[in-house]
């Protein structure tokens, strides 16, 4: 009874004095998915608890300003096939909590086929749409495809697992890997500015770390595994302004990459730096800069002719270390003609086993190729 009353009396204290019914004992707890819209309009602190969100339905989270949303328990999905999102969340002055031991699982299995987008609809986990925000230890179980995207501005993103080993090569059954299960994805749609993403254990198919728009970003204290690396998307936007440290990427295909979309309008990116990566056993490249990608499905060729409509200004790269496996090319770069400007990188060292360094087009200063 006693820590009823204090659990309760901590969890109204900050609202008590508003007409929103607070108190999570009083009704703002959710069980089942037909409760979650009335809970979300009446309350302020709110516990999901163990929901079960039928195939095709979106768990919609459009919080009320200075909300608390805690996960509880096991929040899982049915299958469908479809696009999603599975979770929205949208709101300004909010926090979302990852409760002890909670998950979020997308039960990717019943979606995986080695394909991604390229054969069946498969959901995206989390759109996440934000304005002065924490979201704290989030723990999400196998994406059916890509895992979070993110519009943020003054966002805090930290204390996250994202485990999709599940769905790796050698780990799932033939045919069933999981595919486009990027971790965080910073998207083109709309501004993100002022977006810190730190301690976060990752382990997944595609881009670690995403970040195709944005201003001011710091990314920090990650662990990644598998993945495609810790990367900036250049396509038809701005991004600046962004930090990537202290942080260890272990068997992904690049641990760091940048790239243009030769496909997409112009865009920009210009102040960008790397500093204190490991990477360790990085399968295709240990750093990749490339002026040419297309994005095409899984097996085909990544690379086209370079194209200088997306340049890249001021790329540091300082104290980047580790080793790439064998047929792994440690540092490749591959700029357009007048496609690169003013990059300086210091204490690179990528150990290489049988294939050497390829700076094509462009060798940043302090760097020997
Ligand atoms: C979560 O619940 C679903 C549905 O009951 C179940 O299939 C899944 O294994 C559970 N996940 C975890 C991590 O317990
Ligand atoms: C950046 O975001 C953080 C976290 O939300 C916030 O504390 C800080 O005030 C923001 N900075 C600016 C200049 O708005
Ligand atoms: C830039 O990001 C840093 C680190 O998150 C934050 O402290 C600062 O307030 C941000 N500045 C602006 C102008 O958003
Ligand atoms: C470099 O990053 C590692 C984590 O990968 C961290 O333990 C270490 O403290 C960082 N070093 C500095 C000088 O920040
Ligand atoms: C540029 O980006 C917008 C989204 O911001 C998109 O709708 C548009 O099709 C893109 N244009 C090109 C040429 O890629
Ligand atoms: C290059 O980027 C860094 C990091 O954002 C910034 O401090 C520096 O001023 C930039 N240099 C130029 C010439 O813009
Ligand atoms: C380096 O990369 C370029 C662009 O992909 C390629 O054309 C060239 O053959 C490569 N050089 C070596 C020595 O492999």
């Amino acid at each position: 009874m006693r820590s009823l009353f204090v659990y309760t009396l901590f969890a109204c204290f900050p609202f008590i004095i508003v007409s929103y019914q607070t108190s999570a004992e009083d009704g703002c707890i959710v069980k089942e998915f037909e409760e979650v819209d009335s809970v979300i309009n009446n309350c302020k602190d709110i516990i999901l608890d163990s929901l079960s969100i039928p195939g095709g339905k979106k768990l919609i989270l459009n919080l009320n300003e200075g909300t608390t949303l805690t996960f509880r328990g096991n929040t899982s999905f049915n299958f469908y096939e479809w696009t999603g999102p599975l979770i929205t969340i949208s709101g300004n002055n909010i926090k979302v909590i990852g409760g002890k031991d909670s998950v979020i699982d997308g039960r990717g299995p019943l979606w995986w086929d080695g394909q991604g987008p390229w054969s069946s609809q498969k959901p995206k986990l989390f759109k996440i749409q934000v304005t002065n925000a924490i979201l704290d230890g989030i723990n999400i179980k196998d994406c059916p495809s890509l895992c979070t995207i993110v519009n943020g501005e003054n966002l805090v993103i930290r204390n996250w697992i994202i485990d999709n080993l599940e769905g790796d090569e050698g780990v799932a059954p033939e045919n069933h890997f999981a595919h486009n299960t990027d971790g965080i994805n910073l998207a083109i749609f709309e501004p993100n500015e002022n977006v810190t993403i730190e301690n976060c254990v990752i382990y997944n198919q595609d881009d670690c770390i995403a970040i195709a728009r944005g201003k001011n970003v710091t990314v920090r204290n990650l662990f990644c595994h598998g993945s495609h690396g810790l990367t900036i998307s250049g396509t038809n936007s701005t991004i600046e302004d962004v930090l990537f440290e202290n942080s260890i990427i272990t068997m992904a295909e690049n641990g760091i990459h940048v790239k243009t979309h030769v496909l997409d309008g112009d865009g920009l990116i210009k102040n960008v730096v790397y500093r204190n990566i490991t990477i360790l056993d990085a399968k295709n490249y240990g750093i990749s800069v490339e002026q040419n990608y297309l994005n095409l499905p899984a097996g085909q060729p990544q690379d086209g002719p370079p194209s200088n409509h997306i340049p890249i200004y001021n790329l540091s790269m300082q104290n980047i270390y580790g080793n790439v496996l064998s047929g792994g090319i440690p540092v490749f770069i591959l700029c357009a003609d007048e496609g690169c400007f003013d990059w300086k990188w210091e204490n690179v060292n990528i150990l290489g086993d049988n294939q050497n360094n390829n700076c094509t087009g462009y060798v940043p200063k302090e760097y020997e190729c």
